[in-house]
């Protein structure tokens, strides 16, 4: 193994408690529980602390701007494997769709996704609401190349290329706009949540699902909302339940305010 230096395979060779490095000096050896003990301290505090909580935010940024690139081959590698591994998100969402619409006895809803990606979202909506027409938007066209695989002749199952920030529907258009791990991305948040406002029928809902990690904060929100020409109090912020994954996403709510 790469980590290990020749001292130190001498020296678990011989069972002797520390290392002698390639100088010959003793090195102090901190051994694998004193390092798992270390890791889990830095990893509590990092939860326990606001500043450790501030520092693993800017920390998962950091990492997720420079990872999270949406042309080929990365969109390629978003649609095999990330995903597939968020079924779980994806048929919560669907069914916290189903019952918004239940609860306004609304059939036949045009559904648009934001930030839609390969498409996963879409066609669990589809599998949990048959009647819907479902409309994915995505800047990236190469991530639409993979969802375009889910498109159907009938249109009921449609992707465009869009920016969030500049819808093409109408005003008060929409019955639900959904959207998973895309918000972080929005370079002008506020831009999209005035369109999202727009293009919602009064009555219709937007429920927006982001990693609590990477996404904005209430205080953050409160001021989008206030660039978006909306009252802070428009848009709820809450925490997911459920499994191990969805525990990680908080949802913003946005009910639709527009006239029709
Ligand atoms: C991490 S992916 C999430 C894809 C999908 N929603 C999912 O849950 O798997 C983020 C997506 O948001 C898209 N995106 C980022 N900014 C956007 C914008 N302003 N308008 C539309 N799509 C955007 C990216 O192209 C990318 O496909």
């Amino acid at each position: 193994m790469k980590l290990l230096r020749r001292g130190t395979v001498d020296s678990i060779a011989d069972g002797s408690p520390s290392k002698v490095g390639r100088r010959g000096m003793r090195r102090p050896q901190m051994g694998f529980r004193r390092l798992l003990s270390a890791l889990l301290l830095v990893g509590v505090l990092a939860v326990l602390t606001r500043p450790g909580r501030l520092g693993a935010r800017a920390l998962a940024r950091w990492v997720d701007a420079r990872v999270e690139r949406f042309s080929e081959p990365e969109s390629g590698t978003y649609a095999r494997v990330l995903a597939p591994l968020l079924g779980r998100l994806y048929r919560q969402v669907a069914e916290d769709v189903a019952v918004e619409l239940a609860a306004r006895r609304t059939r036949r809803a045009t559904i648009v996704d934001l930030g839609c990606g390969p498409g996963d979202l879409v066609v669990a909506i589809s599998q949990r609401l048959r009647d819907a027409r479902i409309i994915g938007l995505d800047l990236s066209p190469s991530m639409l190349l993979w969802a375009g695989r889910h498109a159907t002749t009938d249109g009921r199952l449609k992707f465009v290329v869009g920016d969030a920030a500049d819808l093409p529907f109408g005003d008060a258009s929409v019955d639900v706009v959904v959207s998973t791990l895309s918000l972080h991305h929005w370079a002008e948040p506020a831009d999209v949540f005035a369109e999202i406002a727009r293009v919602l029928r009064s009555g219709g809902v937007a429920l927006i699902y982001d990693l609590d990690l990477l996404t904005l904060g209430s205080s953050q929100m409160a001021e989008v909302a206030i660039a978006a020409g909306l009252e802070p109090s428009d848009i709820g912020r809450e925490r997911l339940g459920g499994g191990l994954i969805t525990r990680l996403f908080v949802r913003f709510r946005l009910e639709g305010l527009a006239e029709e």
